[in-house]
């Protein structure tokens, strides 16, 4: 059986893993521009060039069966400064890239922050600050406004999570800090940031839908035992709910607060007012980012331990969560993982989206998915894995969707290939290749994007059916 006609098959991407251009037409630095030039890391200066590539690639998706486009605005494109001087010219390359979609019959899908801050604002403290949350404001009122009736999609933030601790606790991303106490600042602003944009939208009529998108991560135990079962209480709220609940249910999980005070952090920030705007602010759909789940078990010792794979077969099976006093997350030995120790897990995508289902009854959308490979890019690319992998994901959501879930769309990670952050251009996801070397940089389809035309054009019907 396939998906309904209204079923959104699209591809994602973000600004600045994509576009290039990093300092072309007026654009601010960002916070990622900073960090790597600063620390003389693989950067995305050029990247994918999607700046000027954007109406081909438009174009391919739409060929290759896609009825919707994922990505996202780049902050600093569009405000220049402190002050909030809008850059005209910012808007009118996202005008440009809106306008392409809607001639190309493409829903734009459109994410307000895929984690570039304007260095303006990291120099004040970026997400410590609570000003970037005002900034923050005036920056989604611009867009609002000027791109209100093109869009229907609207995302404010991608994955919080990532981004957040990434930034402040594992300090793999920048600013690459290692401290508890800022992580949670940082993560109560980033959510009231949301909270208000998703405010501003109701007050202003704006028209379509607003939501948010998460690195979703169902939480699955080792056995059944009340020890288990707390501590996976612990890592769902880690993973999952401080953003779930707080935008679906307008409140922060009170067990998380309380664990986190028994962990010394300082809570005197969180202010009623604050509290007042979360609570009011609803969305209409969640964006789910799936690529695994975490299994855990009980804490049983040692320090807090996190550690991200970012080298590939250099540092296999070097990840590590543990969360002193919480949980610990292990390897599920019969399992698949990937150079990047990503668990290739599909049955976790169905669990989490009945989960999800049940607890918070809205709409939902695949908003990434896609597993990161090395690829020779030389010659046509024969993504059979990618191919397979794909299939069994969907396959998981219309096994959920046959279940009762309410899943709305499907994006693939990624369009074609870009800059995969600290994994730099060699950790490939597209369904189109690009050579980094090329002065071009062609590009070429895989034949997971013929496949995905497939998917797209049946609504799901080729999809090769399995149950758990
Ligand atoms: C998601 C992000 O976390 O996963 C993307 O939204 C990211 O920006 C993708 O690229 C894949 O992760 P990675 O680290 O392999 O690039």
């Amino acid at each position: 059986m396939a998906l309904n006609d209204h079923f959104l098959w699209g591809s994602a991407t973000a600004s600045y893993q994509c576009e290039g251009a990093w300092d072309l037409d007026d654009k601010a630095e960002s916070n990622w521009d900073r960090y790597l030039h600063v620390n003389n890391l693989e950067n995305g200066d050029i990247a994918s060039d999607f700046y000027h590539h954007y109406e081909e690639d438009i174009r391919m998706l739409s060929e290759g069966g896609q009825n919707s486009f994922r990505f996202s605005l780049s902050w600093p494109r569009i405000i220049s400064d402190i002050n909030g001087t809008v850059n005209q010219k910012g808007l009118d390359f996202y005008h440009k890239v809106i306008d392409t979609c809607l001639r190309y019959d493409v829903e734009p899908f459109v994410t307000l922050y895929h984690w570039d801050l304007p260095q303006y604002l990291e120099d004040e403290g970026g997400w410590l600050n609570r000003k970037t949350c005002d900034a923050y404001l005036h920056y989604v009122e611009v867009c609002f406004k000027e791109f209100n009736g093109k869009v229907r999609y609207w995302t404010t933030f991608n994955e919080p999570r990532w981004t957040i601790f990434n930034g402040y606790l594992i300090g793999n991303y920048c600013p690459g800090h290692h401290d508890a106490q800022e992580t949670t600042v940082g993560a109560y602003h980033i959510m009231l940031a949301h909270a208000m944009a998703v405010n501003l939208f109701r007050e202003e009529q704006i028209e379509g839908k607003i939501g948010i998108v998460h690195s979703y991560t169902p939480v699955d135990g080792v056995d059944d035992s009340p020890e288990t079962l707390k501590a996976m209480r612990y890592a769902d709220n880690y993973c999952n709910n401080w953003v779930l609940d707080t935008a679906a249910k307008g409140e922060i999980p009170e067990d998380l607060l309380v664990a986190l005070s028994e962990k010394g952090v300082d809570l005197s920030f969180m202010k009623e007012e604050d509290l007042k705007q979360i609570k009011k602010a609803r969305v209409d759909f969640l964006g789910l980012n799936y690529y695994s789940r975490a299994l855990i078990k009980p804490y049983t010792e040692g320090e807090t331990t996190l550690i991200i794979n970012n080298k590939g077969k250099a540092a296999k099976g070097s990840s590590k969560t543990i969360l002193k006093g919480w949980f610990e997350q292990i390897k599920d030995p019969s399992s698949e993982y990937t150079e990047w120790d990503t668990e290739i897990y599909p049955k976790g995508l169905y669990d989490g989206l009945l989960r999800a289902q049940q607890r918070y009854g809205l709409p939902m959308y695949i908003t990434e998915n896609g597993v990161g490979m090395y690829e020779d890019v030389s010659e046509y690319v024969e993504d059979d894995y990618r191919i397979s992998f794909m299939n069994d994901h969907i396959n998981a959501i219309m096994n959920a969707v046959d279940d009762g879930a309410d899943v709305r769309g499907y994006f693939a990670w990624s369009t074609f290939d870009l800059y995969s952050w600290k994994n730099g251009c060699e950790k490939r996801y597209g369904l189109v290749a690009i050579d980094f070397n090329d002065p071009k940089l062609e590009r070429r389809t895989k034949k997971s994007y013929q496949w995905y035309k497939k998917v797209a054009d049946s609504n799901g019907a080729c999809i090769i059916r399995k149950a758990y």
